[in-house]
């Protein structure tokens, strides 16, 4: 099976009126069904990677496929229903809890969403609103913190339930508890699915099956977190010193 492979071919891309490219000659395959975690050092590409396969953007050179076809061949709404995306940053709409979760599946009965909001984590929150999932977010006073707002994101991403997950993994710190549950979240989102976490904490990267190590828009390295380490390159190196949990 191979339907949903992604495939980045000599991808090049730089911002409009940058510059400097953002990525350079970018090139690896994800198998269907695998994890793959990117990491490297801040501003050196790794969201903007993540921005070529739903077509945010498009490569200046090179291909992105999916299953061996050029996204820019897939009909957007194809695309759209096919990746989950969970960002640095999610903000929710200012709608009913309801609303936020089933953007991506609005026909989902009742029962998914309770399901989803349960693997995200999100039971406690839920109950404590006012109006439950048809509390109005940002309205009448009421608001999520971030760490509970990126559990309602996962909770979207899980009920959606795309074949393909991109994940790009919050660079703020969490507290101890949020961290925890988010990650329980995550493991459920990414079960049996096609995934590429943007990772910033070593525990993301030591689950995932190969990292690709970036460097200032260009790959590193590419290997397993144990062959990475084996060769005693620049993952073993620079990226783990700086991904030492902080005290
Ligand atoms: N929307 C944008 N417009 C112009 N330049 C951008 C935009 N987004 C990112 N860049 C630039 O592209 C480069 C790569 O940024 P990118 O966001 O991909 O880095 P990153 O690896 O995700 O960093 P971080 O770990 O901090 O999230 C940087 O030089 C950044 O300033
Ligand atoms: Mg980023």
């Amino acid at each position: 099976m191979s339907r949903y492979k992604i495939s980045f071919h000599e991808v090049s891309f730089g911002y409009p009126g940058a510059e400097h490219k953002a990525i350079d000659s970018i090139d690896f395959t994800l198998p269907e069904g695998r994890t793959y975690a990117l990491v490297g050092p801040s501003g050196d590409g790794k969201t903007t990677i993540a921005r070529l396969i739903p077509r945010f953007w498009d490569a200046d050179s090179g291909q992105v496929t999916i299953g061996g076809i050029d996204v820019k061949d897939i009909a957007p709404e194809e695309l759209m229903r096919n990746i989950s995306f969970v960002f640095q940053n999610t903000r929710l709409f200012k709608t009913t809890l309801q609303e936020n979760v089933c953007y991506g599946h609005p026909t989902a009965s009742q029962e998914d969403v309770e399901a989803a909001l349960e693997m995200a984590q999100c039971r406690e929150l839920v109950d404590r609103l006012p109006n439950r999932l048809n509390t109005r977010i940002g309205i009448d006073g009421t608001y999520l913190s971030g760490g509970e707002q990126q559990r309602i994101a996962l909770a979207r991403a899980i009920l959606k339930d795309a074949p393909v997950v991109v994940l790009d993994e919050a660079t703020a710190s969490l507290d101890v508890e949020n961290e925890t549950k988010i990650q329980a979240g995550i493991s459920e989102l990414i079960r049996d699915k096609t995934v590429l976490i943007i990772a910033h904490r070593m525990r993301t990267v030591a689950n995932a099956e190969k990292i690709v190590v970036l460097d200032n828009g260009r790959v590193l390295e590419h290997g397993s977190p144990d062959h990475l380490k084996s060769t005693n390159g620049a993952f073993a190196h620079t990226i783990e010193r700086q991904m030492q949990p902080t005290p």
